[in-house]
C-alpha cells in the first residue's frame, strides 16, 4: 500500500546509519506507525493523564510563586513579566516533569536553561521550508553531507533524555524505586511514575519488537511535540482575555463564583462552560499547527462532498487556520475572538445549538484527524484546563502591550505577551 502522508513528513524524520528511527509523527508507513503507536496509545488516554495530577498541581503552584515573587505589583511598581517565556518554561517543566520525573527547572531559572527552546524552534524554523520543499531539502541534505555539518539539535538534547532512560533503566535494574515517590495509588502505579516508566513496561511486554532506540523517540517526541503546543494556546488565551474587558470579566465571574481551590482540580476545571468556551475559542482563532496536513489521495481516488473527484496520487491538504475561518461554519465574525459562539445564544432552540456545536466541534482539525490525530491531545487539554483558572483566580493580569508578533514554523508561535501583574489574597 502507497503511504498516506506526503513527503511533507520527511522533513521531520530521523535516521540511524540510513535507518528510520520510529518518531511516531514523522514515520510515512502506515503499518510501521500502527506497529509504533500501538504500545503507549493507552497511556496518552484521559484517565492515563489524570494520574499525573498531582505533578502538574506542583507545577501550577510553582509556576505562580515564582511570577509573584518575580514580578508582584504589590511589591515593585513596574514590572512587568514577559508572559511568553514563562507560559513555555512552564509548559516546558510540565513535560519534562511527567516524561521523566524531573523538571527541566525554567520555571526555577526563570530562563531557557540549556538553550532547550531556543534548539527546538531553530530547528523547526529550518524544518518547516524542507517539509513544504521537499526536493531542495534532499538537496540540502546531501550537501550538508558533503561539508560534513554536525547536528546541533541532537547532542544536547540526546544527552539529557539518554541519561534519564539509562539512568532509569539502572534504578529498575537495582530494584530501586523508578522515580521520587513509593506510594502506589489506586491504578497501582507508583505515584511520582512517569511516561518513561510507562515506555519501559511497553518494552518489558515487546522486548523482541522493542529497542532502545523506541524508548529515545518516545521520551524525545513528548518533549518537542509536547512543550510549545501547550505554550501557544495559554499565550492565546492571556491576550485576547486581557484584551477584552467583556470576556475578562465574565470568566472571573464564573470563576470566582464556582469556589475554586487553586490548583484548580481537573473534575471541577472540566465543569466551567465558560471556561470551555474560552479554550474551544483560543483553539480555533489561534490553532497551534499553522501547516497543512498533506496527504496523498489512495488508489481507490477521493471525491469531494460536492462530488468532484480527485484521482489518485494527488497532494490534498488541510490547514487548521484556513479551516477554523469558515463563515459557513463558525459565523460572519469569525476573524473575532467571540467564546459565546461556543454557548447556546438566547434565540436558538437546544437543538439548534447542538447541531450547529457538532458541525463546529467536525469541521475542527486542530488536533488533526483520523489514525494520525495527536496522541498528546489530553495531555495538552488536561494542562490548559487547569492551567488557566489558576492564574485568573491568583494574579490581577493587565496587558501591557497591545500587540504582538507571530510567525509560523509548523507551530504558528507568539512573541511580546508583556503582562501587568498583582497578586490576590485567595483566601484558601
Ligand atoms: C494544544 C496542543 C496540541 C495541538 C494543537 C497538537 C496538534 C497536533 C496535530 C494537528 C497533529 C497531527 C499532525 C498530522 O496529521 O500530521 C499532532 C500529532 C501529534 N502530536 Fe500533537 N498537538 C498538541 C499537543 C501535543 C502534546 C502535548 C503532545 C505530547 C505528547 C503531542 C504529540 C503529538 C504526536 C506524537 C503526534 C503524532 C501522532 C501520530 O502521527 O501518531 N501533541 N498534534
Amino acid at each position: 500500500m502507497a503511504d498516506l502522508q506526503s513527503e511533507f513528513y520527511d522533513a521531520f524524520a530521523m535516521r540511524e546509519e540510513g535507518n528510520e528511527l520510529p518518531m511516531l509523527f514523522s514515520i510515512r508507513d502506515e503499518a510501521y506507525h500502527t506497529q509504533v503507536r500501538k504500545p503507549i496509545s493507552k497511556d496518552y488516554s484521559m484517565s492515563a493523564i489524570t494520574q499525573y495530577e498531582h505533578q502538574v498541581d506542583t507545577m501550577i503552584s510553582d509556576f505562580i510563586s515564582c511570577l509573584v515573587t518575580k514580578f508582584d505589583r504589590n511589591n515593585d511598581g513596574e514590572l512587568f513579566c514577559e508572559m511568553d517565556d514563562w507560559v513555555q518554561f512552564f509548559s516546558f517543566d510540565v513535560i519534562s516533569q511527567i516524561t521523566f520525573g524531573q523538571a527541566f527547572g525554567f520555571l526555577k531559572s526563570g530562563s531557557d536553561l540549556f538553550g532547550f527552546m531556543k534548539l527546538i524552534e531553530d530547528r523547526m524554523d529550518g524544518q518547516a521550508p524542507n517539509a513544504a520543499l521537499p526536493r531542495f531539502a534532499r538537496l540540502k541534505h546531501r550537501l550538508s553531507l558533503a561539508i560534513r555539518q554536525r547536528d546541533e539539535f541532537e547532542a544536547p538534547f540526546a544527552k539529557f533524555v539518554l541519561s534519564h532512560i539509562r539512568d532509569r533503566e539502572q534504578r529498575n535494574m537495582e530494584g530501586k524505586p523508578p522515580t521520587n515517590s513509593n506510594n502506589v495509588n489506586g491504578d497501582g502505579h507508583k505515584d511520582g511514575s512517569d511516561f518513561l516508566d510507562r515506555f519501559l513496561e511497553a518494552k518489558a511486554r515487546a522486548p523482541e519488537t522493542m529497542d532502545f532506540s523506541w524508548l529515545w523517540c518516545y521520551s524525545i517526541t513528548n518533549v518537542v511535540a509536547g512543550s510549545d503546543t501547550v505554550a501557544i494556546p495559554l499565550r492565546t488565551i492571556i491576550y485576547h482575555v486581557l484584551s477584552n474587558p467583556g470576556i475578562h470579566q465574565k470568566l472571573l465571574s464564573e470563576l470566582r463564583g464556582a469556589n475554586l481551590k487553586v490548583p484548580v482540580s481537573w473534575d471541577r476545571a472540566r465543569q466551567l462552560p465558560y471556561l470551555d468556551a474560552v479554550i474551544n475559542e483560543a483553539l480555533r482563532i489561534h490553532p497551534p499547527v499553522g501547516l497543512g496536513l498533506e496527504r496523498v489521495v489512495p488508489e481507490t481516488g477521493l471525491r469531494l462532498p460536492n462530488q468532484e473527484p480527485i484521482e489518485a496520487g494527488v497532494l490534498v491538504s488541510i490547514n487548521p487556520w484556513v479551516m477554523n475561518r469558515r463563515f459557513d461554519v463558525f459565523g460572519d465574525d469569525s476573524d473575532v475572538f467571540r467564546p459565546e459562539r461556543w454557548l447556546k445564544s438566547q434565540t436558538e432552540s437546544g437543538g439548534e445549538y447542538q447541531s450547529r456545536l457538532t458541525l463546529m466541534r467536525r469541521a475542527s482539525f486542530v488536533f488533526g484527524y483520523g489514525p494520525r490525530t495527536c496522541i498528546g491531545k489530553h495531555i495538552s487539554l488536561f494542562e490548559i484546563y487547569k492551567c488557566v483558572p489558576s492564574l485568573f483566580l491568583s494574579l490581577d493580569m493587565e496587558i501591557k502591550d497591545a500587540e504582538w508578533w507571530t510567525w509560523n514554523n509548523w507551530f504558528v508561535r507568539q512573541k511580546g505577551l508583556n503582562v501587568y501583574l498583582r497578586s490576590l489574597d485567595l483566601g484558601n
